[in-house]
């Protein structure tokens, strides 16, 4: 990242669906409590509801699917090209349903988060994603759960995490109910985890984030 300390933070956000975490992002950058700007939002799915949020805030929207690609490298680099043309400096994975191509996590290494909806490394990796996480949960008999922002590496959901938080789970919750209740602290500590960086008060020391004045 160039040296703009007091520069807004400038985040690409990438989402598949209906994009409940970058409208809860905005609205804290709107209220003036990050000091970020949301360039750009970069979908898989032309029908995403993060596309009509896009519009609705005014923000350059991308859809971007590796079917529209002749091979993965051309995509890659177009999705690297498009990065780079709104000088991002923080990928925020938002409900991205697939695998960001491995060249674009290299560039952007400790300048990409995701959010997953359990405390990892519990309940992660390839195929626990959105309502199969929290089944997975309940078939487990997990007494909590939670969400976790971490920074994305090379694998799935195994990079060092920056904030989680945990949220009861009860005996009489279906996947709705503990999704609900999940995604209401997702909402709180994915802006928070942007603002940690946008304040510029994180460093990566191996596996552990460590957030200055914490
Ligand atoms: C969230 O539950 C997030 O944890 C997961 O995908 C979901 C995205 O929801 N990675 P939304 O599109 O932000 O509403």
């Amino acid at each position: 990242m160039a040296d703009k300390t007091n520069a807004p933070l400038r985040i690409a956000a990438f989402a598949s669906g209906r994009g409940s975490n970058i409208a809860s992002i905005l609205k804290h950058i709107e209220a003036g409590e990050i000091n970020a700007k949301v360039v750009t939002i970069i979908c898989n799915k032309s029908k995403a509801g993060a596309m009509e949020l896009a519009k609705q805030h005014n923000i350059p929207s991308h859809h971007i699917s590796h079917t529209h690609f002749e091979d993965f490298k051309a995509f890659s680099d177009h999705m690297l090209s498009v990065l780079e043309q709104y000088e991002t400096d923080l990928v925020v994975l938002a409900g991205y349903m697939r695998k960001v191509p491995i060249e674009v996590v290299r560039a952007y290494k400790g300048r990409m988060l995701n959010i997953h909806p359990a405390l990892l490394p519990s309940f992660g990796g390839q195929g626990l994603y959105g309502k199969n996480v929290h089944q997975a949960v309940l078939d487990y008999g997990a007494k909590v759960s939670g969400a976790t922002v971490h920074i994305v590496d090379e694998e799935y959901d195994t990079g060092p995490p920056v904030c989680q938080k945990c949220v009861p789970v009860k005996c009489d919750d279906t996947v709705e109910t503990l999704h609900q209740r999940v995604l209401k602290i997702e909402h709180e500590i994915y802006p928070q985890a942007i603002k940690y960086f946008a304040d510029r008060c994180i460093t990566i020391d191996g596996r552990k984030v460590v957030i200055k004045d914490d």
